[in-house]
Parts: structure tokens; sequence; C-alpha cells
């Protein structure tokens, strides 16, 4: 999972500064990012100075693979920088203008985040990813394609993020949902990640996390995120819900929802907690588009096998119906269309 000759660092925003210091090195000025992103994806390179330009994605939130093409060829020092959102991987169209970019000296940049438990990674020049996203681990992430940098002494604002994001751990491995158990919860998760925005220089990665990175039966934590993706997923889809990414929900189930932020409060107030969730920037321009359709539901967040049993109570036919998009009254969406639709 972490492949051999990465650099391990803190977390996933450090792996994306060391590719954003060397790209800055090798004269990029540019780097094309999906429309669809969080901005700790983007802040990095922002941070070395290189210019962000977002490019539209398709239904899947990758890279619109023409769009693509035609922007590589507008300069040479730039950069792309491809998601595998969602787990998705590139389609034919999209990898051949990923090669072609490198062919022509675009250094292809892929963030495994969300792919991280995936047998394989779409071809690139530095494969990075955060892995206290999907793994049990108080802090950590890797840059591939990177040299080996000599990175700074942990300090003690990298220490006491570790231990923050240690608590919240703990805190998450307690079984039961009662409103205080889940707020107390949420708020060990929010000081843990606030403390862990700010932590932007490279650093090691802790002891501590390295230590239960290399006790973690990676084989078992995937199937058992595969195993509760996998019920979710039918009982969604035998509710006549759309499910974007069947095939590689081992970051959560992604499901299409009519407004994103009033289904995550929904489903919060339920106890359910969306894992991945991009709110729109601020002070990004009223006319640029945001994804508002898209809600991750949670596969791992209680390890036991009462999780899904549980997440169905709380997906009540209330919460369901009231936000969620059923699969009929989608336009253009039928599995013949695409393979991710997984409905009727
Ligand atoms: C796709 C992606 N890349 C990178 C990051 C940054 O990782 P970290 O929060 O560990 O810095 C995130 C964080 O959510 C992410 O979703």
């Amino acid at each position: 999972m972490v492949p051999d000759g990465a650099v391990l660092v803190a977390n996933g925003k450090q792996a994306l500064s060391l590719v954003a210091q060397e790209l800055r090195e090798r004269g990029v000025r540019t780097v094309l990012a999906p429309d669809h992103y969080c901005l700790t994806m983007i802040q990095p390179f922002q941070l070395e100075g290189l210019r962000v330009r977002h490019l539209p994605t398709d239904a899947l939130a990758l890279l619109d693979a023409e769009v693509l093409r035609h922007a590589i060829a507008d300069d040479a020092h730039q950069a792309v920088l491809h998601c595998e959102v969602y787990g998705a991987r590139a389609g034919e169209r999209l990898l051949s203008a990923l090669t072609e970019a490198r062919a022509h000296g675009v250094p292809v940049v892929v963030d495994a985040t969300h792919s991280l438990l995936a047998a394989a990674h779409d071809p690139g020049d530095y494969l990075v990813a955060s892995l206290r996203k999907l793994l049990p681990v108080p802090d950590g992430g890797f840059a591939l394609g990177v040299g080996h940098p000599a990175l700074p002494e942990r300090a003690a604002a990298d220490e006491a993020a570790t231990q923050l994001a240690l608590t919240a751990l703990e805190l998450g491995r307690k079984p039961g949902r009662s409103p205080a158990s889940v707020a107390e919860y949420l708020d060990a998760m929010g000081a843990a990640e606030e403390a862990m925005l700010d932590l932007l220089r490279p650093v090691a990665m802790s002891g501590i996390a390295l230590q239960w990175l290399r006790q973690l039966d990676v084989q078992a934590w995937r199937q058992s995120r595969r195993a509760h993706a996998a019920q979710l997923i039918a009982w969604l889809i035998a509710s006549g819900h759309t499910v974007l990414n069947a095939d590689t929900a081992e970051c959560g189930v992604v499901v299409r929802v009519r407004d994103a932020p009033a289904a995550e409060q929904a489903l919060l107030e339920a106890g359910v907690i969306c894992p991945i969730s991009w709110p729109r920037p601020e002070g990004l321009p009223q006319e640029a588009p945001w994804r508002s359709d898209l809600v991750t539901l949670p596969v791992d967040r209680f390890p036991l096998p009462s999780v899904v049993t549980e997440m169905k109570g709380y997906l009540t036919a209330t919460v369901v119906d009231s936000l969620f998009v059923p699969m009929r009254d989608q336009v253009g969406s039928g599995a013949a269309q695409n393979r991710w639709y997984s409905g009727r």
C-alpha cells in the first residue's frame, strides 16, 4: 500500500508539498487540477507559488479528458493533478490524455488518498496519498517520485496533532452512537483536524503511526470496509438510490443527493458522519460551478459487524426519501450510460 521508495510524512498535504517543491524546481508554473476538490489538495501548490487552474470534471468528478488535452497544449510549464476521487480510476480517454501529457513533458501527479486500498493506481510521475483518511492511524502520508529530502525534526505541534488524533481514534472505536457520543467524537475529530490543518511543513510520520501502520492487517481492514460497503450499497440500490462508486467504495459509498450540505447535516443529526465532505470553498466566484450533489456514507466508523445494521437504522425513510435523489428522478443516469450508476 505504501510503495517502496516512497517518502513517509505526517499528512497528505505534506506529501503534496514535497511534490510541489520539486515541480517548482523543475520550472512548472501552473497545475491543472479538477474543479471538484478540497482546499488541502490545492494549498500545497499555491504555497510554492504555483498557479492552480481548475478544469471541468465528468460525472465521476474525474478530469474531463478532452478539456485536459486542450489545456496541456496551452503551455509546457504545467503539471497535472489527477485525483482518484472516491476511488475512481481514469477511463480510457483520460488515461490517454494523461499519457499524452507525460509524453509532452507535463508531469502527472496522482493523488491516491481515496483509492489507497486499491491494488494499483493510474500511472503518473508522482504518487501521493494521505494515510490517515482511510486507515486507523493518527497521522501519515506518502510521496513517491520525489527525491529523499532531509526532513526536519518533528516539532511539539506535530506531536500535539498526533495526540489529538489518537484521542479521536479512541473515541471512534467505542461502540454505540448516542447523540452525546457523536458530539464528543466530532469535537475530538475537529480538534485533531484543526491541529493538522496548519502542519504544512513536511516532517516524518510519527513513530506511533508508523508502528500502528506496521501492525495493521491491511487485508482484513480492506475486507471489512468492502463488506460494509457491499451491504450498504445493496440496500441503497434496492431502495432505488444511485451509487456512484459501487466498485471502489472502500473510501465511503458515494450517493447522489439534491443538496449535499443539507443531506450531510441531516445525516449528522441521525448520527452518520460523512467521511469525505468537500464544501464549496469560501471566496469561490459566484459563477464558478460547484458540485453539491454528492455525499459519502461511512463504511468504517464503527468497525463492528453491526455497523450496517446501525447505519440502516439511522438512514431512516424520512432522511433518505426527503434528501436522496431516487434513480428514477435522474435524467440520463441509466446504467447503460454510465456503469457507475449501478441502480435498477
Ligand atoms: C484527495 C485528498 N488529497 C489530499 C488530502 C490532504 O490530506 P491530509 O488531510 O492528510 O493533509 C485530502 C484530505 O482530505 C484529500 O481528500
